[in-house]
């Protein structure tokens, strides 16, 4: 088994605020993050896939196929956007780093069969950088 890591960046602009509490709660919660008009951050997401290496190809996926499976599902979706008010499910849900991680990986699982049909390789791992030391990551273990 050999686990493949690739890297993708993307920016966009947030706001954690939850409807169920009051200013002050938010405020102590989320701190800065809080901020009314909202506040960017440079996100790099490392999605980990795990498979057996083809012996004819020497490669255990096509980066390519992942490439465009993030492109089209995760980073043409998030990059650039305010995320509160262009992405469907951060309307009611605050898209802190932990949401946004279950979020890409769910739209990774979703497609991934359609993605990789011949092959077997397993979504292991995704995991985004919020900031320098703010670090997420979903671990899926075999
Ligand atoms: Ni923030």
């Amino acid at each position: 088994m050999i686990l493949l890591t690739r890297r993708y960046k993307f920016s966009a602009s947030h706001r954690l605020h939850a409807a169920h509490l009051g200013h002050e709660e938010n405020r102590e919660l989320y701190g800065k993050c809080n901020n009314p008009f909202g506040h960017g951050h440079d996100y790099t997401i490392e999605v980990s896939v795990a498979g057996e290496m083809n012996e004819q190809t020497g490669k255990v996926i096509r980066v390519e196929v992942l490439d465009r499976l993030m492109q089209e599902r995760v980073l043409s979706a998030f990059d650039h956007k305010n995320l509160n008010a262009e992405v469907p499910e951060f309307m009611a849900t605050p898209p802190t780093t932990e949401n946004l991680a279950l979020e890409i990986r769910k739209r990774l699982k979703a497609h991934w069969k359609s993605a990789f049909p011949e092959v077997s390789p397993v979504l292991r791992r995704v995991r985004i950088y919020e900031t320098k030391r703010n670090i997420f990551e979903i671990s899926e273990h075999l």
